[in-house]
C-alpha cells in the first residue's frame, strides 16, 4: 500500500520504519526535513508532496497547533477519496474539527491514538484508540492492526482522543506518586534495582515499571537513564490537555493539577527534554535536607 507520513518525530519514525519493513511504500515528510531524510525512505519537501504519493495519509504530531499547521498545508491540495489515520494525543475536539475539515474536501478521517513508545511502535506493539466512522475504520484496520497489538474502536472521531487521554493519566501522575513512594523507603538505602524488582512485583507497581524499571534505577543510581523516548515536556503537554478537557466537561483532576505543577518545576530546572524516568530521581533531588 502507499502510505505517506506527515511527521517523523520519534513515533512518526518508528510507525514509517515499521510499515516500510511491512512492505508498504512509504514516503515521509517532516518540517526539520533532515529527520525525515535519516529515515532512508522516500521524502517529499511540502506535506500536500505526500497526496500524490500516497492513498492513506498517517499522522502523528505534537499537538493541536502542530495538526492545524499540517493540515492546512494538506487540505490545500486535491484529497479526494484520501484517507487520513490522525495519531497525536490531542483534546477530542481537535480531532472532531479536523474530521469535519477533512470530510467537506471529500475526503475521511480516522483518529487512532496509541498507547506505548518507541519500542512497542517499532514492533507493531502498540495499542490503538480508534475514533470513526464503521466503513473508514474497516478501511484503516489492516495497517493499524500492523502498527498496534491491539485496537479497539472506541466510537465516532474525538472518541479514541478522550479515551487516551483517559488512559494517560493514572501513567502520568504515577511519575509523581512514585517519586513520593520512594521518598519513604529511601532512608533505608535499599539498591534501586532490587526497589524496582520489589516494587514492579506488588499492586504499587504499574506495568510501565516492568519496561521502564532499568531506566528509573539507573536515574535514582545517578547515571544516564538512556535516550528519551517520552520526555517532560511531552508528559507536560498531556496534563495540560487533560486539564483542559476536563474543564470543557466541568470535572476536577486535583492530582492532575497538582503533578503538572511538580513536573513544571522539572522542567525549570532543565530536565523538559529529559525522559520520564529521570522524574522519581529529580523529586527525591528536590526533597533532599
Ligand atoms: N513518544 C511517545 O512515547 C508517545 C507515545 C504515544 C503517543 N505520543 C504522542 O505522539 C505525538 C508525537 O510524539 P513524539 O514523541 O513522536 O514527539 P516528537 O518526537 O517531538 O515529534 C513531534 C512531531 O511533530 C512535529 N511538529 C511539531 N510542531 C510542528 C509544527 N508546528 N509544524 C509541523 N510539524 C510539527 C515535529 O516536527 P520536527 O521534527 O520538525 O520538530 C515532529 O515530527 C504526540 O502527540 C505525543 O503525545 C507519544
Amino acid at each position: 500500500m502507499k502510505i505517506g507520513m506527515a511527521g517523523t518525530g520519534r513515533m512518526g519514525a518508528a510507525i514509517a520504519q515499521r510499515l516500510a519493513g511491512r512492505g508498504h511504500q512509504v514516503t515521509v515528510w517532516n518540517r526539520t526535513a533532515d529527520k525525515a531524510r535519516a529515515l532512508g525512505l522516500p521524502v517529499v519537501e511540502d506535506p500536500a508532496g505526500l497526496l500524490e504519493a500516497s492513498e492513506i495519509i498517517i499522522s502523528i504530531l505534537t499537538d493541536a497547533s502542530a495538526i492545524e499547521t499540517v493540515y492546512s498545508k494538506l487540505l490545500s491540495g486535491d484529497v479526494r477519496r484520501k484517507l487520513f489515520i490522525e495519531m497525536s494525543t490531542v483534546r477530542p475536539e481537535t480531532e472532531r474539527k479536523l474530521a469535519d475539515k477533512v470530510r467537506a474536501k471529500g475526503a475521511a478521517l480516522v483518529e487512532c491514538p496509541v498507547g506505548g513508545t518507541v519500542g512497542p511502535a517499532k514492533e507493531g506493539k502498540l495499542f490503538g484508540f480508534a475514533g470513526g466512522e464503521a466503513a473508514d475504520i474497516a478501511r484503516a484496520r489492516p495497517l493499524l492492526d500492523q502498527m498496534c497489538r491491539r485496537v479497539e474502536h472506541v466510537g465516532p472521531v474525538g472518541a479514541g482522543a478522550a479515551m487516551k487521554l483517559a488512559i494517560n493519566l493514572p501513567l502520568m501522575v504515577f511519575w509523581q506518586a512514585f517519586g513520593e513512594a520512594l521518598s519513604l523507603c529511601e532512608p533505608l538505602g535499599i539498591d534501586p534495582a532490587r526497589l524496582m524488582d520489589i516494587f514492579a512485583d506488588t499492586s504499587g507497581g504499574p506495568n510501565v515499571l516492568k519496561v521502564r524499571g532499568p531506566a528509573i534505577a539507573a536515574a535514582l543510581a545517578g547515571k544516564d537513564p538512556g535516550g528519551a523516548t517520552f520526555n517532560v515536556d511531552s508528559i507536560r503537554k498531556d496534563l495540560r490537555t487533560m486539564l483542559e478537557e476536563a474543564r470543557a466537561l466541568g470535572r476536577e483532576l486535583p492530582v492532575t493539577q497538582r503533578a503538572l505543577e511538580c513536573f513544571d518545576r522539572a522542567a525549570g530546572n532543565g530536565l523538559g527534554a529529559a525522559d520520564a524516568a529521570t522524574l522519581p530521581a529529580s523529586w527525591l533531588r528536590s526533597q533532599a535536607k
